[in-house]
Parts: structure tokens; C-alpha cells; sequence
């Protein structure tokens, strides 16, 4: 592997070996290759081994470009691309645990993070302890058992922005020989890398920052060959939520500008946050970007800037928040993040309603938070939107 920094990376990662080569990846679209041989066929059915193409469920050339190009830009061995973040989340927890097994996680995770783990995997008899304050170390060691099998953080959090200490974290996973898997949506690896940090696996939802234009759903999972090739050969062939050539071809367009991108989103998300931080009418603003934020001092320590996820609390009633929410005109209401656009979410009714009215307390998601991925619009346009908002309650 060439040593090129990040956005050399991003642009020229994961192309040796294409013939011909070219400038922008072909899309192989077609799911099976014709073996030479019978022992050919019997090769690549076995070994799932790289460049050995058997079937589009679990291996592409356009899908692979994309596979090893992430994982050079999160400085990781291997990749297995995903259908969405969520089954790269299922993935892995698939693979590491069986019927009686537990896994620790924070409790300030995406929604539907949380109900995989609470109702999915306890379908599949696996007990998730969750934390209700992941920045206690002491609850995370009190919470390991003999029956853990990892343990599971997502930093910075949708939408609560919890910044969580990786390294801290990962030492206490390995003390116990247990992996530390963490959810890099939010920073993506052009803001942070958790692999040095100690981390074990990096799971994704691409569909966000990677992919950029609410285009692809799409996810990820990057680890350690061994690990990658179990996935490859085990899960990803009997449940199937391969990624289709197409998305990995558009993924691959949108991240040759992801550094870029999460350059201005962190700029105008930082704008934005200042602002509201000043309005008489907001009560307060998550932003780890901001002095004001219990994990500012983390955030700078281990992510290169904020990102663009950002959620603040309106001084007054639910009925406030929704009168802000149906007046704006620019940003756009909708239940997803991480693309060039201005998108508004209200968690506590769609993204995170699951979690019910108790659960939404202890991860600290009010009735009164709004959610805003900051895009990459003229920054002066978003705040003057959400200025004419907030004159209106
Ligand atoms: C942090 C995080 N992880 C995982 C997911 C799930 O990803 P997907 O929607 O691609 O299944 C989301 C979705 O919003 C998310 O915000």
C-alpha cells in the first residue's frame, strides 16, 4: 500500500491492480464471475480471499475499491461494506455474540442502535447493560461480566453529542481482552481515527457523511483482516445485506471530497452553534465545538474539528420546538444527517421515539431538542432562517 496522506487517499486509494486503470471506478454490475475452473470455483467459494470474486452477496470489484479504500483512510486492515450502518452494527454483533452472551454499551446512541440492541439482540438472547453516564469509567468496569463479549460506544452521539473518551475506553476493553467497537458516523475518519486510539472495530453508517447527498444508504464495518473475513464468509453470506455496486460507486465519488466537506461542516456548524449559543431563547446548545460543552477538551484532544451535528434545547414547551421546526424554510425536516444540506429532526418524535419517555430522559433527549445537521450552505443563510424561527415563539 502507497503511503499518501489522507485526501491522496481519498482520491487514488485502493486503485492498484485495476485494469485498465482509470479515473473514476467502473461499476462491475453483475453478481457472479466465471470461474476458469472447477478448482478455480472451489477456491473462491472457500477462501473469500481478496481478488478470488465468487458472488455479488458477498464480493464486487466496485464494492471492494470502496471496502479498501475506507480502510485506508480509517488506517484499518479491512473493510466489508454494508447494505446500511445498521446491519454493519448487526454484523457485529452477530459475530461476537451467541444466546447468553452480554455486550456493554452507551446509552447515547442512535435510536435505532438502541433497539437493535435492547429488542433485537434480546430476541437473540443477548443482554445489552447499558450506561447512562458513559464519561463514568468506573460504571463501564462495574458493568463487564464473564458473559461480555464487547463493549460498544458511539462518540460524538446522535443527538445528545456525548463525546466519549475512545482511549480510556479501549484500555478498559483490552484489560478485560474484550474489543472496543465504535461508531465513527458522526466525525468520519477525516475528523477522527479511532483505530488510534485503541479501538478494535469501526462500524459505519455510510449513508451520512461518506455518501454526503442523502443518495446511498449504505454502511460499514473495518477491522482486522481475520475479522473482516469472517464477516465475508460467515454473515454477510447467510443474511445478506451486501452493498450494491452502484452506492459503492457513489460513495466512492462523494468521499473523494470528504475532508472538504467535513471541513465546511465544521466551520458553518460551529457558526451556527455560537449563534444559538447567544439567543435569548435557547435554553442550551450541544455542540462539542463550544467551550460551554462538557467534552470540549476531549473533542479537541481526539477529533481534528466538530462536525456538523449539533442539537439545542428551546426555552419553553414541545409546542415551541414544533412552531420552530414548521417555520423554517431553508433548513430541511427531515430524519437523517450528514449531507451538504441543512437538515432539521425532531429526535424525541421519529429518530429516537422508540427509546419511550423514560429511557429518552436518562439520554438526556427532552421534548424540546432539536436536532441539526449544519450543511454546507452559505452560513449567513442558515442562521438567518433559524433567526426568523425563533422570532416566531
Ligand atoms: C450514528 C449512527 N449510526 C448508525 C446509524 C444507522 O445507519 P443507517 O441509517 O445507514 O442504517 C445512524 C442512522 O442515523 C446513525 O446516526
Amino acid at each position: 500500500m502507497k503511503r499518501w496522506r489522507f485526501d491522496t487517499m481519498a482520491l487514488h486509494g485502493a486503485l492498484e491492480g485495476m485494469k485498465p486503470n482509470t479515473v473514476s471506478v467502473p461499476i462491475y454490475q453483475s453478481l457472479a464471475y466465471p470461474f476458469d475452473d472447477v478448482q478455480h470455483g472451489a477456491d473462491a467459494y472457500a477462501d473469500a480471499r481478496e481478488g478470488l470474486f465468487c458472488y455479488g452477496r458477498w464480493d464486487n470489484p466496485t464494492v471492494q475499491v470502496f471496502e479498501k479504500r475506507l480502510a485506508m483512510l480509517e488506517g484499518g486492515e479491512a473493510a466489508i461494506a454494508t447494505s446500511s450502518g445498521m446491519s454493519a452494527i448487526l454484523l457485529v454483533a452477530h459475530h461476537f455474540c451467541k444466546v447468553g452472551d452480554e455486550i456493554v454499551s452507551s446509552n447515547r446512541v442512535y435510536g435505532g442502535t438502541f433497539v437493535l440492541f435492547e429488542a433485537g439482540l434480546e430476541k437473540m438472547g443477548v443482554k445489552v447493560r447499558w450506561i447512562t453516564d458513559p464519561s463514568d469509567l468506573g460504571a463501564w468496569k462495574k458493568a463487564i461480566t464473564k458473559k461480555t463479549r464487547f463493549l460498544y460506544v458511539e462518540s460524538p452521539s446522535n443527538p445528545s453529542l456525548h463525546v466519549a473518551d475512545i482511549r480510556a475506553l479501549a484500555d478498559i476493553a483490552h484489560g478485560k481482552k474484550l474489543p472496543l467497537v465504535v461508531d465513527n458516523t458522526i466525525c468520519t475518519p477525516a475528523l477522527q481515527k479511532p483505530f488510534s486510539m485503541g479501538a478494535d472495530v469501526i462500524v459505519h453508517s455510510a449513508s451520512k457523511y461518506l455518501s454526503g447527498n442523502a443518495t446511498s444508504l449504505s454502511g460499514a464495518v473495518v477491522g482486522k483482516k481475520e475479522l473482516i473475513r469472517a464477516l465475508r464468509k460467515g454473515p454477510m453470506r447467510y443474511l445478506g445485506p451486501a452493498l450494491s455496486p452502484f452506492n459503492a460507486w457513489l460513495l466512492l465519488l462523494s468521499m473523494e471530497t470528504l475532508s472538504l466537506r467535513m471541513d465546511r461542516h465544521s466551520s458553518n456548524a460551529m457558526a451556527l452553534a455560537t449563534y444559538l449559543e447567544g439567543h435569548p431563547k435557547v435554553k442550551s446548545v450541544n455542540y462539542p465545538g463550544l467551550k460551554s460543552h462538557p467534552g470540549h477538551a476531549l473533542a479537541k484532544k481526539q477529533m481534528r474539528a466538530c462536525s456538523s451535528l449539533l442539537s439545542f434545547v428551546v426555552k419553553g414547551k414541545f409546542e415551541d420546538a414544533v412552531k420552530i421546526i414548521n417555520t423554517l424554510e431553508l433548513w430541511v425536516h427531515a430524519t437523517h444527517l450528514g449531507t451538504s444540506r441543512t437538515i432539521v429532526t425532531h429526535p424525541a418524535s421519529t429518530t429516537h421515539v422508540a427509546l419511550g419517555p423514560t429511557e429518552l430522559k436518562k439520554a438526556g433527549i427532552p421534548p424540546t431538542m432539536i436536532r441539526v445537521s449544519v450543511g454546507l450552505e452559505d452560513p449567513a443563510d442558515i442562521i438567518a432562517d433559524i433567526e426568523r424561527a425563533l422570532s416566531k415563539i
